[in-house]
């Protein structure tokens, strides 16, 4: 890690029919004002790629990983064997199995090499990077102000009553 420098989040994905979902961790860290950086790495079809990433992720300034894939889902589980940061996976909603497919290959990790998963889809997308952003704020005292004030007006913006 830079010295001196904020932690970013990097956000993944296995393909860039995943990024529909995933763009929804981008417009939410931009909220918060945390750094980020988005790729699309496949742990399939650009495996080489998916390592020369790993290999970097402290050279690069990054602190949490946001991981999307859908189907087959691998991406979370192998950037979190292969580097030693939190990795959060978004299981994205695939075409037969509407996502079940993915929340379980990303849920179910041997011991050993956690992935905190999130729901699937959008709510999946959003909760991970707000949940990025509570990592990061433990180290940055702005991040945690604008996370406290979004929580706060988000509890403002809830009626007592329907009508
Ligand atoms: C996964 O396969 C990706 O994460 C994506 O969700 C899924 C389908 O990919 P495409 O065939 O749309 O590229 O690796």
């Amino acid at each position: 890690m830079k010295k001196n420098s904020k932690l970013k989040v990097s956000i993944i994905m296995g393909s860039q029919s995943d990024y529909r979902v995933m763009k929804l961790a981008e417009i939410t860290l931009k909220k918060i004002g945390v750094l980020f950086e988005t790729k699309i790495i496949s742990a399939h079809r650009t495996p080489q790629r998916m390592y020369d990433y790993a290999a970097k992720v402290e050279q690069n300034n990054i602190g949490v990983i946001i991981a999307g894939a859908g189907g087959s889902a691998h991406l979370p589980g192998m950037i979190s064997a292969l580097t030693h940061l939190p990795v959060l996976g978004v299981p994205v909603e695939s075409k037969k199995l509407k996502g079940l497919d993915s929340l379980l290959s990303i849920v179910q990790m041997p011991k050993g090499i956690p992935v905190g998963t999130l729901a699937i889809g959008e709510d999946g997308a959003i909760n991970a990077a707000l949940l990025a952003s509570a990592i990061i704020s433990i180290s940055n005292p702005n991040v945690r102000k604008k996370l406290k004030n979004f929580k706060t007006s988000q509890t403002k913006s809830v009626k007592k009553t329907p009508k």
